[in-house]
């Protein structure tokens, strides 16, 4: 077995601050509609609050994916073939990629996530699981170019973007980040995609909106990381989770409502909002099959095939970078 190394990539300035996070807070802050990325959910109480998720009645993509990735495994074997350096964006999950390294006998695992900690027990965990698979986790930022680790040079890669994830970006985003994996990855190489699939809206809100509270927390926990990590001082009692369908965009925004007119500061910088002002603190697109081969299309990705569970509730894509060529 080979040992899992940390390869660090993040940075942090003098005091510790990942330096990413206080640009995007502050930025997103001074913004009319108050935004923060997405991605700034996933410290390690972060990660473990989405891992309750997923064992939600009402959070039904976990569940979906899995029951795809359970019964597609000979025709991922057949598809993709042995030999890949599988490269995971965002390991999180402890189930859905022994499902995908089982299917199809890979040369490596590349797992990729911002969360240090818990990388690198999602990566020793696999490791276990698979005596024999060298694995080598990265902690990267995923929406830039990554330098893979020099042991899998030459193997042709599977990029695995499981969870739906891509739904996190708003459609410029999603394109420039299938791009650059395309760049990561190299031409030939093959993509595994999960993207959630729209339906019936209370379906969707109660998927964000759990009787237990635990999106609530997940969502009001990015508060409690810019207070803890960013010398803030806001009031975290003020604000109130909200998850709402955007037809027009066909996704799901989760929003913290200030209940009461507030302010605060964030690294010495003063910020207020009135009551029932709120802050953007995620998208969740949804997609039909038309409009996710378009976006792959649009990030250089071919659609090859596409999978979805019993409900079609979900859905799972395989997508080849192909060489650029002009129209048609
Ligand atoms: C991890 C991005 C797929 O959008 O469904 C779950 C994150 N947010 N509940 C999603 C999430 C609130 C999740 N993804």
């Amino acid at each position: 077995m080979t040992t899992p190394k940390g390869l660090k990539l993040v940075e942090r300035d003098a005091t510790g601050v990942d330096t990413a996070f206080r640009a995007d807070v502050l930025d997103g802050l001074a913004e009319a509609q108050k935004a923060v990325p997405a991605r700034w959910f996933y410290d390690d109480a972060g990660s473990q609050l989405f891992e309750d998720i997923t064992q939600l009645p009402e959070y039904y993509p976990a569940r979906a994916e899995t029951e795809i990735l359970r019964g597609g495994a000979k025709e991922f074997a057949d598809l993709i073939g042995p030999g890949r350096a599988v490269v995971e964006f965002g390991s999180g999950s402890s189930v859905k990629t022994p499902l995908l390294l089982s299917a199809i006998a890979p040369s490596a695992y590349v797992p990729l996530d911002i969360s240090g900690d818990f990388l690198r027990a999602a990566a020793a965990d696999l490791a276990a699981k698979f005596p024999g698979l060298p694995v080598w986790p990265v902690e990267a930022d995923f929406m830039r170019r990554v330098e893979l680790p020099a042991e899998v040079d030459g193997l042709p890669k599977l990029g695995f973007f499981p969870g739906s994830t891509i739904g996190n970006m708003v459609a410029r985003t999603a394109t420039d980040l299938l791009r650059s994996m395309r760049e990561t990855l190299g031409v030939g190489a093959l993509l595994l995609i999960g993207m959630d699939l729209i339906k019936d809206e209370d379906v969707l809100v109660a998927a964000y909106d759990d009787a237990a509270g635990t999106t609530a927390k997940f969502n009001l926990n990015l508060l409690h990381r810019i207070n803890r990590e960013l010398q803030a001082d806001i009031p975290v009692a003020v604000f109130k989770h909200e998850a709402r369908w955007n037809d027009t965009y066909a996704r799901i925004e989760m929003h913290l409502v200030a209940q009461e007119d507030v302010s605060f500061s964030v690294s010495g910088q003063r910020f207020g909002l009135t009551a029932g002002e709120s802050i953007h603190t995620e998208n969740s697109h949804k997609f039909t099959r038309r409009t996710s081969n378009t976006l792959l299309a649009a990030g250089g990705w071919e659609p090859r095939a596409r999978w979805t569970d019993s409900e079609q509730r979900f859905s799972l894509l395989l997508a080849e970078a192909r060489a650029p060529r002009s129209a048609p």
